[in-house]
């Protein structure tokens, strides 16, 4: 697991560009979708290309930044084979990895500070997926994308 798709608008330029120097540093490939300076942006045309990303394989994970987290995870979670959580406590940026399998995370810029971000990165880059008695809900959710074209 080697390369990260990331993007963010306006509410969370500092913190993606924190977190892109801190995958770097750690050694990932980053793919950086923008924004790359401050300027306002509607946060579903960044997530669409970040998600898309991921859900080709062409990035294994992706990290999105807005002022919530929320509408990010809202407007990625529409594409068929994305799992975004917005989180914003260590536990549950572990836990949508060892439970959910997320494959994007989600962060607000005005919610935590920089530090927390990284150490939530660290997290979600880190902790594998848990599989067992998991896995089926996981199906389960992939189901409901095919029930809901
Ligand atoms: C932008 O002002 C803000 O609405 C956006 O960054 C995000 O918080 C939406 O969920």
């Amino acid at each position: 697991m080697n390369k990260i798709a990331i993007g963010c608008d306006h509410g969370g330029l500092e913190h993606k560009n924190a977190i892109v120097e801190h995958l770097k540093e750690r050694g990932f490939t980053v793919k950086d979708f923008g924004i790359y300076e401050a300027h306002s942006v509607d946060y579903p045309d960044i997530a669409y290309p970040v998600a898309k990303s991921v859900a080709a394989g062409e990035n294994e994970r992706g990290i999105l930044v807005c002022g919530t987290g929320i509408g990010m995870s809202l407007a990625a979670n529409k594409v068929k084979g994305i799992r975004a959580a917005a989180c914003s406590d260590h536990f549950s940026a572990k836990y949508t990895r060892l439970h959910n399998d997320a494959n994007i995370l989600c962060l607000g810029g005005r919610v935590i500070g920089i530090g927390t971000a990284l150490e939530l990165v660290d997290l979600f880059m880190d902790t594998a997926f848990e599989g067992g008695r998991h896995s089926k809900r996981i199906e389960k959710i992939t189901a409901i994308e095919v029930q809901e074209p």
